[in-house]
């Protein structure tokens, strides 16, 4: 087996790598908004279903076939189609994740932007004292216009390019080392805080009880699609971390890890805001700007409120800022590897070019007319909402079918079983979870939705 990248010293850092993958904004700004927006309970239920049966043995298969390959993500999936004889044309399975990389970027960077913005008025003070409704109106102002979106996301961008031209990976993984845990004890202190000062009790009613006439088919696949965009699925990276997976670790017992820290993560998240959404009067569904609506107003009235609101900003500025390093690298690599553009070159090219598409979001979000596209019968969309959809509900839940087939029906039992490296058992379970479950289950809820959508 050749192997001509680099190893995670161990499995301790590999996890939490993978991890810094995993936890960012999707956790923190995606998930409560559309669990507000899609009545909560019956859809969290959903989701943590699909992260369990579906994500995790997904993101198994990926970590193989990096594990298998040590290379990129489509040649990774060559080298591993061939060894079991099969078509080189499963080389799609690297491939899909460029564009649904870029794609998601594109809207990632403006939402960090809000993040940015947000560490500032947090430092500042801008939360002193504010009640739910100045809060308000410092978001709306934030959108008013373009200039501060694109000022705020050009800096996310040009971070980024900075970061990944030069290659210093290195040195910002040891520095999330250190954040990632910080981000954990922050979240930990707002579920507290709001536990003691919100409307707990209806928060936990709100999420965990399971109310299945509250949600719709569309609601079932943003559940599913979100399973796969949380943990970062059907976008390459954890094919690129398997490639770097240290010997003597278990892949099937630390996706299990992964995937528990990543749904703790979000959970928390959700238990942090909606006590806060509640006590206030917010509507659950006020949409993306739920968070940044909803834990000002916590901030502007706790002790220390000010270090607590700006030190909690940056931690998702953080959680971002990595997401979008791992979510540009992937383009970043293909123009290296089959444009033959040098590493600055290609950081710069992708950079500009997303900062170009973001430019989508920036004018979705300003509400300026030509941002919404009317698709078939009445339904009026935002580009940012439309990249949102078809990026996270619709390439990365078909990527995640390829994936699954390719693993379980098109790569031999003898290689799966070899690098899997699993109980007998084990294995057939997550045989059996591609084979069968996620497939039917991926196909069912995209037929379900034509039929709802009457296509
Ligand atoms: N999982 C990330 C989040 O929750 C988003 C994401 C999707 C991502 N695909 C990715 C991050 C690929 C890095 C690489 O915010």
């Amino acid at each position: 087996m050749s192997q001509n990248h680099g190893q995670w010293t161990n499995r301790f850092s590999y996890v939490l790598a993978a991890t810094g993958a995993a936890v960012g904004l999707g956790n923190i700004w995606k998930f409560p908004y559309i669990m507000g927006e899609n009545g909560g309970g019956a859809f969290v239920l959903v989701y943590l279903v699909c992260i369990a049966l579906i994500g995790i043995p997904v993101m198994m298969a990926e970590v193989m076939i990096g594990k298998f390959g040590r290379q990129t993500p489509a040649k990774s999936a060559v080298l591993m189609a061939k060894a079991s004889g099969r078509s080189s044309a499963w080389k799609v399975t690297g491939w899909g994740g460029v564009l649904a990389g870029f794609l998601i970027l594109s809207f990632y960077v403006v939402i960090a932007g809000w993040a940015v913005a947000y560490t500032w008025y947090g430092f500042n003070g801008s939360f002193e004292n504010q009640n739910a409704e100045q809060i308000g109106i410092l978001f709306s102002e934030l959108n008013a216009g373009p200039w501060a979106l694109m000022g705020w996301s050009g800096f996310i961008v040009l971070g980024t390019v900075l970061v990944v031209g030069k290659g210093v990976q290195k040195g910002l993984e040891k520095a999330v080392n250190y954040m990632m845990p910080v981000l954990f004890v922050l979240l930990a202190i707002m579920v507290g805080y709001a536990a003691t000062t919100g409307n707990f009790s209806e928060a936990v009613q709100f999420m965990f009880a399971a109310d299945f006439s509250k949600l719709s088919w569309n609601g079932v696949l943003i559940a599913l699609g979100h399973s796969f965009f949380t943990l970062s699925l059907a976008s390459g990276i954890m094919i690129m971390y398997g490639a770097y997976l240290p010997d003597n670790t278990s892949l099937v017992k630390t996706s299990v890890y992964i995937a528990i820290m990543d749904t703790l993560v979000a959970l928390m998240a959700g238990l942090a805001i909606f006590p806060i959404v509640f006590a206030n009067g917010l509507p659950a569904g006020a949409g993306p700007g739920l968070i940044f609506q909803s834990l000002p107003i916590a901030f502007g009235q706790m002790p220390l409120g000010q270090l607590f609101g700006g030190s909690f900003f940056l931690m998702v500025v953080v959680a971002a800022f990595t997401s979008s390093i791992a979510l540009i690298e992937s383009s970043v690599a293909w123009l290296v590897e089959n444009r033959g553009f040098s590493r600055w070159q290609a950081a710069f090219s992708a950079g500009f070019a997303i900062w170009l598409v973001s430019l989508l979001t920036v004018f979705s979000l300003t509400g300026a007319e030509w941002s919404v596209v009317s698709l078939w019968g009445d339904i009026r969309i935002s580009f940012f909402d439309l990249l949102d959809y078809i990026t996270a509900n619709i390439m990365l839940p078909l990527g995640g079918l390829i994936i699954a087939v390719f693993a379980s029906w098109a790569v031999s039992e003898e290689i799966s079983r070899r690098t899997l490296d699993t109980t007998p058992a084990l294995y057939r379970l997550w045989q059996l979870s591609l084979r069968f479950v996620a497939p039917v289950a991926i196909v069912a809820v995209f037929l379900n939705l034509i039929g709802v959508l009457d296509l």
